[in-house]
């Protein structure tokens, strides 16, 4: 009979059969459930010879990088090269304004600074590399398979097809056969903390598109700061889990406020938040009053450049989750 037991079990031993005694894996992590899952699985079963790597796009939450590997070596005993290449994202990003150029733009540098940094791990050994791990779900092998919309695009930071190319790797997908909830009782069952098990998912092209117009190191952490007050509050409130997914997103737009007896002219902060089951439709979440009056409060004060916050209130359909 099938159970998540049996399923490590098996799986272990699969990829030992798959890799065989010598060779190694490389493997992206993004501190998001489905790459950390996929890459303890991995070190369960052949060690050090699996090395993930963390690419710091310079569009991350806030300290994510340093928490990342933090968790993930000291915490999970995963082998994790973390390769901060924020400048060389933010300059290739620089002047664009268009969202879908944006993603395009995030997701090449990805693979050209991850193929860079992959001929750089060179096993004591001598052996190469020979397989690249991805956290594929059931869902995106289904959805690769069927689907010719526009999720096309949402996906191209998941394109590594030249990394398979290119680098002559051989794919290898632990997770393909599994749904989300069951990835995530698969990391529980691997030692993962309840908190990374549960973490609202967090796109690929990151603050980028959360950043309305163009992307600045200085609008980045405007964007980052504010999304670490709304997170943090809704964490201390008690119900980071009733929502999907909830960010702050910073808008292109200046308003006029008051800070004393001075007029101010700076920018807005838009909050969103939704509940949904499958991302298709979402609706946005019932906050409190008083709850959203003390985040507004606080990010105004405490975030550099921000003089109102709004609280998006439009569901999908018409409006998507993210603003780009
Ligand atoms: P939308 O905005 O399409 O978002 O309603 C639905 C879900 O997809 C996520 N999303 C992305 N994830 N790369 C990703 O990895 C992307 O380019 C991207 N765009 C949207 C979004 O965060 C939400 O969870």
């Amino acid at each position: 009979n099938w159970t998540m037991e049996n399923f490590i079990e098996t799986e272990i031993q699969r990829i030992r059969e798959l890799v065989g005694p010598t060779a190694e894996v490389i493997g992206a992590v993004s501190g998001g459930v489905d790459s950390t899952v996929a890459s303890k699985l991995m070190t369960e079963a052949i060690g050090d010879r699996f090395h993930a790597i963390l690419v710091d796009n310079g569009v991350l939450r806030l300290n994510e990088a340093t928490n990342v590997k933090k968790i993930l070596t000291e915490g999970l005993g995963i082998d994790l090269t973390v390769i901060d290449a924020s400048e060389e994202f933010l300059g290739k990003l620089k002047g664009v304004t268009d969202p879908e150029k944006k993603r395009k733009i995030i997701g090449n540098t990805f693979i050209h600074v991850f193929e860079r940094e992959a001929e750089r791990i060179k096993p004591k050994d001598g052996q190469e590399i020979q397989f690249l791990l991805q956290g594929t779900l059931y869902p995106d092998v289904i959805e690769s398979i069927s689907f010719k919309g526009p999720s096309q695009t949402i996906k191209t930071h998941h394109n590594v097809g030249g990394l398979l190319d290119n680098m002559k790797l051989k794919l290898i997908e632990p997770l393909r056969e599994l749904f989300k909830d069951e990835v995530r009782h698969l990391g529980e069952l691997l030692g993962i903390s309840h908190e990374l098990v549960w973490r609202h998912p967090f796109p690929g092209p990151g603050l980028a598109i959360r950043v309305l117009g163009e992307v600045t190191k200085a609008q980045v952490e405007i964007a980052r700061n504010a999304d670490c007050i709304f997170i943090e509050e809704i964490r201390k409130a008690g119900i980071y889990n009733n929502i999907s997914q909830a960010f702050a997103c910073l808008l292109p737009v200046k308003s006029v406020g008051v800070m004393g007896d001075q007029r101010t002219y700076e920018q807005v902060i838009a909050l969103r938040a939704i509940e949904t089951t499958d991302f298709m439709t979402a609706d946005w979440y019932p906050f409190e009053h008083s709850f959203l009056k003390n985040v507004a409060s606080r990010i105004v004060n405490e975030v550099d450049g921000v003089a109102r916050v709004t609280y998006d209130i439009t569901s999908k359909p018409p409006a998507t989750v993210e603003w780009e």
